[in-house]
């Protein structure tokens, strides 16, 4: 298959475009600058030259593939405080890769966070069979899911907020960079809350039998670790690092965490195992205590 793939010079692509080019399939990759595209290539793929906002080109570069895999997001818009930008980007993105898959039967593989899942009011193990109506995020994977009416077989991945190799964690670098920088590895409360986990290579894999099988509407999750408590993700930096982890007052957590902080606070644990029955997907990757306790990059910070 000829495969479209955005974010393609991102983190979780840099596993995904192997992971479909060792398949056997060929893959074009977006781009939108000169480094992006050096990148794509690095790992094989073609490239086509555009931005999120380039919508025609997203809809030309999604009718001349045989599938799509849409990986981008603006997480420097997210992480500078304009989510609302961010995932408007995204719906018009998504909304644009379905004009030119329309009526094609070709596959069209989506992401979500199951922590903006959390975010929106869910509680509880969050299973595939969780819809809600609408949110940030939420209407980009029902609008993927709403192209399966339009013969395009869509399925959404939802991802947990630490898909982690290579020393890099997912929102868990984020903590990491807040700690060096704060002494404190925290947590709120008594940091009991979960947030689930998974190696990229297991995510890669995922995607690649969502494109290749996966049943049109179907809504996925690349999970492997169900839920790792915050406490324990923060002793685990705070052992690599050397500093304290500690629990953070709640009046300071903004301050702490800043654009992090509703992540740091909610309970976010996911069953995959319809998933895995429905794609016999079996996670094989180093957990996210053993990645971070392994990461050569990772020592005491000076002072
Ligand atoms: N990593 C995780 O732990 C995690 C957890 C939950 C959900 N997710 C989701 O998984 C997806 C991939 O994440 P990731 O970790 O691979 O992200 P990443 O490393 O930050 O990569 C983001 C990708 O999106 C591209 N991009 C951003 N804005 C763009 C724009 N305006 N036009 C074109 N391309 C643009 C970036 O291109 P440049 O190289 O040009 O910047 C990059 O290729 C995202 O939807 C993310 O929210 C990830």
């Amino acid at each position: 298959m000829r495969v479209f793939v955005t974010g393609a010079s991102g983190h979780i692509a840099s596993a995904v475009i192997p992971e479909l080019i060792s398949a056997g399939h060929c893959v074009t990759g977006l781009a939108r600058s000169d480094t992006a595209a050096a990148t794509i290539q690095g790992l094989g793929a073609d490239v086509w030259r555009g931005d999120l906002a380039d919508t025609d080109g997203l809809s030309a570069a999604a009718r001349e593939a045989d599938g799509v895999i849409h990986l981008a997001f603006d997480h420097a818009a997210q992480g500078a405080g304009d989510l609302a930008g961010a995932v408007t980007a995204d719906l018009a993105a998504v909304q644009a890769i379905g004009v030119g898959l329309a009526g094609s039967g070709k596959p069209f593989v989506g992401t979500n966070a199951t922590g903006g899942i959390a975010l929106a009011g869910f509680s509880g193990v969050l299973t595939e069979d969780v819809v809600l109506s609408g949110g940030p995020r939420i209407d980009t994977e029902n609008a993927v899911i709403a192209l399966a009416q339009q013969d395009v077989r869509a399925a959404v991945v939802r991802l947990p907020p630490a898909v982690h190799s290579n020393g890099r964690y997912g929102f868990v670098s984020g903590l990491i960079g807040i700690a060096r920088v704060s002494g404190t590895a925290g947590y709120l409360g008594d940091g009991a809350n979960r947030w689930g986990s998974t190696d990229t290579c297991d995510v890669a894999r995922l995607y690649r039998l969502a494109l290749e099988s996966a049943p049109a509407g179907a809504r996925l999750h690349a999970v492997a670790e169900e839920g790792i408590r915050m406490r324990e993700i923060a002793e685990a930096i705070g052992r690599r690092l050397g500093v304290p982890a500690a629990p953070v007052a709640a009046e300071e957590a903004t301050q702490q965490f800043g654009f992090l902080t509703p992540f740091v606070s909610m309970d976010n644990p996911v069953s995959s195992q319809t998933t895995r029955d429905a794609l016999q997907w079996i996670p094989s990757g180093p957990g996210l205590i053993e990645a971070l306790e392994r990461d050569p990059a990772l020592a005491p910070i000076a002072g």
